[in-house]
């Protein structure tokens, strides 16, 4: 029998290497053994009842069918509701795209901006994804150290060494996975002066684990002047509800981005069906 030829990007794809603890973890369970489960992030309580009610509710009332690409706007109006109450900052449900778990955000945001040799800079110690997202997608990975001796926060000095003209991404993850730490107002103060000097460099800002942050508020680099405007912000409901299973995240992008893809494919149609006609009329 002939093996399956893989593309040779397949090559690049990391794995999420938790989920094989947690896998090696369960398989221990399975023989009778106790495990303390520190490896997959996601609290050890179960979904409130109230949303288990509201899903049930809602799959009963016929809420089975496709909706828009987006998200239903209630829902895309609610989270930004909650986004500008929680950083402070205006957002436009219009801004917001709603997927299936967050993860979606960061390979979308990586996807659509990173191409081969185009520089990410991310966290070290940080979620493996981040790297095998970027190498899969053809770039190159720049990581920055969150020391233990610095309280895991960013040194921002690094960060500006790292960052050029061939970045097109800093992925900040606070709270961060694993370290559980936060980046301080000071360090994304600096960093996001660092960003604003390169034309072509985003930020994404994966705050997963901000509803999980029970003694400060941790901060937000969208809160910081002008950075709303070039800053995708990855959150959803997995961590802070305990709803990992269900699949609900979401994504808050600059102005006019989260249209960027529909509207290049209408432009491209369109582009397509002027050449056909001209072609048809020569004919
Ligand atoms: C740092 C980080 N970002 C994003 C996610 C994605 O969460 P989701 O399960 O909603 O896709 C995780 C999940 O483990 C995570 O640890």
């Amino acid at each position: 029998m002939s093996s399956i030829a893989l593309a040779h990007r397949m090559a690049r794809l990391g794995t999420e290497s938790a989920f094989e603890t947690l896998a090696r973890a369960r398989a221990l369970e399975a023989t009778g053994r106790h495990v303390t489960h520190l490896e997959i992030g996601e609290p050890g309580f179960p979904t409130p009842e109230n949303v288990v009610e509201a899903g049930i509710r809602a799959l009963r009332e016929g809420h089975t069918h496709y909706v828009p690409s987006a998200g239903l706007p209630e829902a895309r109006a609610a989270i930004a509701e909650t986004f500008t109450a929680t950083r402070g900052v205006a957002a436009d449900p219009a801004q917001v795209i709603v997927t299936p778990g967050a993860k979606p955000i960061m390979f979308f945001a990586i996807l659509a901006l990173v191409g081969p040799g185009d520089e990410v800079v991310l966290p070290d110690p940080g979620f493996p994804i981040y790297r095998s997202m970027v190498e899969f997608a053809g770039g190159v990975a720049r990581p920055y150290a969150l020391d233990f001796d610095r309280g895991h926060d960013a040194d921002p000095s690094e960060i500006a060494a790292l960052v050029g003209p061939a970045t097109r991404l800093v992925i900040l993850n606070s709270p961060g996975n694993p370290t559980g730490s936060s980046l301080s107002r000071a360090a994304l103060e600096q960093i996001a002066e660092v960003v604003a000097r390169q034309d072509r460099c985003t930020v994404l800002s994966d705050e997963i684990y901000r509803g999980l942050a029970y003694d400060a508020e941790p901060a937000s680099i969208t809160e910081i002047d002008g950075m709303v405007g070039r800053t995708i912000v990855l959150d959803g409901l997995s961590k802070m509800y305990a709803m990992t299973g269900w699949r609900a995240g979401w994504g808050s992008c600059p102005p006019r981005w989260s249209t960027a893809s529909s509207a290049s494919w209408s432009t491209r149609c369109r582009a397509r069906r002027r050449s056909s006609s001209s072609r048809s009329s020569r004919r």
